[in-house]
């Protein structure tokens, strides 16, 4: 069943959102050389928690933590610990959610960690843009799937893979609902999207094939064959003519300015 949003859930959405992506950005000023993923996550729930919000992945399914750390050739889900410090030269997908007025926010970044090899940093914009190329995707009278065949095809092009194990989802009053959202699809296949449906598209691109890992930690997903994967997520709401993006990247980028990949 998908719900589908009045224009004032909408804006409660937009607002959990926004907090998702002022922690992001507060992240931002942290993500360097030598931080444990441990001390990204103190600092993201207590910067939800200012802003009148709950951490919406902290015990999720008995998740232990505010934030996905997902490091190099972990792709999501990776849990923060005071053991994993950041190295120079090293990708972190950066996941969160916030939770306030009965409605849930969800987004997801990949930063680098001082001088990233230029083929990764490729990675990184590649992946970054293939979400906008899904966002395109979704409008009023598309369908589901062209969303996926929009991410696939670009990301393919470049001669990366598609993770098929998970997937972008709808998002409301909980954080996971109807509709999955696949990376991956065909052209012309799947509901037809309709102005009120607020969804998270989220590709996860591997720089080498699209197998996973589930680590036996219950949570960290990696790549099969250890190259990196990049993760970026936006929450939106489906409208007639170009979809409202109700988290953002404005203030990472305003962050990072001319660091930015
Ligand atoms: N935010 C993730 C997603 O995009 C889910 C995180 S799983 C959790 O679907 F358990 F950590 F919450
Ligand atoms: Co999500």
């Amino acid at each position: 069943m998908i719900y589908l949003k009045t224009d004032e859930e909408i804006e409660l959405l937009r607002i959990s959102n926004q907090i998702v992506a002022k922690t992001l950005g507060e992240l931002a000023k942290h993500v360097r050389e030598g931080i444990s993923t441990f001390e990204l996550d103190k600092i993201a729930e207590e910067f939800i928690r200012d802003n009148g919000a709950i951490p919406s992945f902290l015990n999720y399914e008995g998740y232990p933590n505010s934030i996905c750390t997902s490091v190099n050739e972990q792709i999501v889900h990776g849990i923060p610990s005071k053991k994993a410090n950041l190295k120079n030269g090293d990708i972190i997908s950066i996941d969160c959610g916030a939770y306030k007025n009965g409605y849930h926010g969800d987004s997801a970044y990949t930063f680098c960690v001082g001088e990233v090899d230029p083929k990764i940093v490729q990675l990184l914009r590649d992946t970054k843009a293939s979400l906008y190329k899904g966002i395109e995707m979704a409008v009023e009278g598309n369908r589901l799937e062209d969303i996926g065949y929009a991410i696939q095809t670009y990301c393919e092009s470049k001669g990366y893979s598609v993770v098929r194990e998970l997937v972008g989802h709808g998002v409301g009053r909980n954080m996971h609902e109807e509709p999955e959202v696949p990376n991956y699809g065909r052209r012309g296949r799947g509901k037809k999207l309709v102005s009120g449906m607020v969804i998270a598209i989220e590709p996860m691109i591997n720089m080498g094939r699209k197998e996973v890992y589930f680590e036996d930690d219950g949570w960290t997903v990696r790549t099969y064959d250890r190259k990196p994967a990049a993760h970026f997520e936006h929450t939106l709401a489906i409208r007639k003519g170009k979809a409202d993006i109700l988290s953002g990247f404005n203030f990472i980028e305003s962050v990072l300015g001319e660091k930015e990949f």
